[in-house]
């Protein structure tokens, strides 16, 4: 049966934009399934080969889609519009996902919709199970991936003003190159976490640069871990064994003082307390009892979205599309998927 004549607006979302293939479907503002597909092709490089991501979207995207429809409970005649990641990512991966959105919005008739995947990690908190509870506006956005690391003013839902954002390395990149320095698997962010609540995140000082304003600069902290590493392991070859655990926690602890040191020159710029966090890296344990911290001591008001809406996901681009929807904002058949967008 049509939605057409029905109030349900009923939104399938694809999010394509690095190396996880997913899929939502949205009814009236609830997510009613959120499928990822991760790919594990990419382990064995220590990092996402784009040729070897376009890829698996290819083999991924069309069961992936299935289950998520079949999940919800909704057949393709039911939709009201279809929404994909425009940007940013990888431009092979982005494709894919592009082109499915296209050909389904055309073969239904039915509108397509486009999302900033970086403003889609924000939105994420506006899914009702995502926290709990949903920041009022204006926020302080701070999003965390291993493309972007940026603080940003949201304003509503569609307006938002990048007060700042790395100079070199996304947080997520030094998280996975550092890991990769200390020989653990690609993406090594959650190891690194994993293994920093069992070490002593005073055991070992790596300086932190110093940027202006609310810029980050990741880059020279890698490349301090790697000298110090390099320094022990000509003393004793058995160093990263014998002190992983130390290390990670040494190496997570100094990342999060960059970032909560950021946070609160935002806090003081904008007057703002309430803070919500998005992308792979809020996922962090550390990081967010730094934060639950920071809430209890400063009054600040912490937003960190459930597991399953940190990392890439269909959920906060279906999010973000109901919002457009509403608006009446639909993307052109013209349209074409950005490696780089600005937010
Ligand atoms: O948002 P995301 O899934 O993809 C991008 O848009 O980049 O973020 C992936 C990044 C990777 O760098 C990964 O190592 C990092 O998020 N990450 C973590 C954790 N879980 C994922 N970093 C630190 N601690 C974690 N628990
Ligand atoms: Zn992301």
């Amino acid at each position: 049966m049509s939605n057409k004549n029905t109030k349900d607006i009923l939104i399938l979302a694809i999010e394509s934009s690095c190396d996880e293939t997913s899929a939502a479907v949205l009814k009236n503002g609830k997510i009613l399934s959120n499928i990822i597909a991760g790919q594990k092709v990419h382990e064995q490089y220590g990092g996402v080969i784009p040729e070897l991501a376009s890829r698996a979207h290819q083999q991924n995207i069309v069961p992936v889609v299935d289950v998520a429809l079949k999940k919800a409970g909704v057949q393709p005649q039911q939709l009201s519009a279809v929404a994909f990641t425009e940007g940013p990512g990888l431009l092979g991966s982005l494709l894919v996902g592009a082109s499915f959105a296209k050909s389904m919005a055309l073969a239904l008739d039915i509108p397509l919709i486009g999302v900033h995947h970086m403003k889609a990690h924000l939105l994420a908190h506006f899914i009702d199970d995502a926290t709990g509870k949903i920041p009022e506006f204006p926020f302080i956005g701070l999003t965390v991936s291993g493309g972007h690391t940026q603080i940003v003013l949201v304003k509503n839902h569609f307006d938002m003003e990048v007060l700042g954002e790395t100079l070199d390395d996304a947080v997520g990149e030094a998280f996975d190159k550092t890991a990769k320095l200390l020989g653990l698997p690609y993406p090594g962010g959650p190891h690194i976490d994993r293994l920093a609540q069992e070490g002593n995140p005073h055991a070992f000082k790596f300086p932190k640069p110093k940027t202006e304003g609310l810029t980050f600069s990741f880059s020279g902290l890698k490349t301090s871990v790697l000298y110090f590493l390099q320094k022990k392991l000509k003393e004793n070859p058995d160093f990263i064994r014998q002190n992983l655990a130390d290390i990670a926690a040494s190496f997570q602890h100094t990342v999060i003082e960059m970032l909560t040191d950021k946070l609160w020159e935002a806090v003081r710029q904008t007057g703002i307390k309430r803070i919500a966090i998005g992308g792979g890296v809020s996922a962090n344990k550390g990081l967010k009892k730094a934060l639950e911290n920071l809430a209890e001591t400063e009054g600040w008001e912490v937003f960190i979205p459930k597991f399953e809406y940190t990392t890439d996901n269909a959920a906060m681009i279906a999010i973000t599309a109901y919002y457009k929807y509403l608006k009446g904002e639909f993307s052109p058949l013209t349209t074409v998927p950005k490696a780089r967008m600005k937010i």
